[in-house]
């Protein structure tokens, strides 16, 4: 669960790096966009790199699951009766959340695959009639939306939640906990990422509804 958590965190550090792009302009962006699919050329075939990075995802994820399954079941198992009364006592908000927030965070990237990647759902087709699909063409219509911008910052913060005992519990696997000082490092880890990551992603989706990015 902690090796496959630490992939996750390296890939959306990196794509949320590649997203504040979209504040270099159209152009850029659709640059970076395809740049990416070009990676590893001639090396790697057209979207190589692309395809491994898909794949290696997939099978963090289906481990991350089954993991996070297995525990489900172990604390079921360890404890059938369910407590009378539960005080949370020394525990933190996002510790307690890492369940239904992992559950969450799937979901959004179900969602966020149809509609970025698989579908290419353009959510103002209807509205504009623009059959614009490049990937900086998407991200404006889509944050054009108020809605559509909110339900990506409420997935942003279920994901930081996640992120933020995620990492401290990854490094806690790791044994990188074992002495007061590397405990508060990890802590200050998970607050790091969880803002970073999340605050950075939602930078895009809140620029295009105020209009600092438009098409
Ligand atoms: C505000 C937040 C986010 C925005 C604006 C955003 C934007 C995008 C865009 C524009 C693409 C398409 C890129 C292209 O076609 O070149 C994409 C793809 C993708 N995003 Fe995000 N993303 C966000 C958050 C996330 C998060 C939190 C995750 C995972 C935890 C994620 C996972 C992915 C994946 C797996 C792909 C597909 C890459 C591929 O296979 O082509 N995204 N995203």
């Amino acid at each position: 669960m902690a090796v496959s958590g630490l992939l996750f965190i390296g890939f959306v550090l990196g794509h949320m790096y590649g997203n504040l792009k979209a504040f270099a302009g159209e152009e850029k962006f659709n640059e970076y966009a395809h740049h990416l699919r070009e990676l590893g050329e001639p090396m790697l075939p057209y979207e190589g790199f692309l395809w491994i990075m898909r794949v290696g995802l997939l099978v963090a994820i289906i481990v991350h699951v089954a993991c996070a399954i297995a525990l489900w079941k172990r604390a079921a198992d360890a404890r059938p009766v369910k407590y009378v009364a539960k005080r949370n006592s020394g525990s933190s908000f996002s510790s307690r959340t890492m369940r239904w927030g992992g559950v969450t965070v799937l979901v959004f990237i179900v969602w966020h695959l149809l509609n970025f990647t698989v579908v290419k759902i353009n959510p103002s087709n209807g509205e504009t009639g623009d059959p614009d699909h490049s990937p900086y063409a998407l991200l404006v219509d889509t944050f054009d939306l108020w809605w559509m911008t909110i339900l990506y910052l409420i997935a942003m913060l279920a994901l930081a939640l996640h992120l933020h005992h995620g990492t401290f519990s990854s490094l806690q696997t790791l044994g990188l906990t074992n002495s007061a000082v590397s405990r508060a490092r990890a802590r200050a880890a998970g607050w790091v990422i969880a803002i970073v990551v999340a605050g950075g992603f939602s930078l895009v989706p809140l620029s295009v509804l105020v209009g600092i990015i438009e098409k």
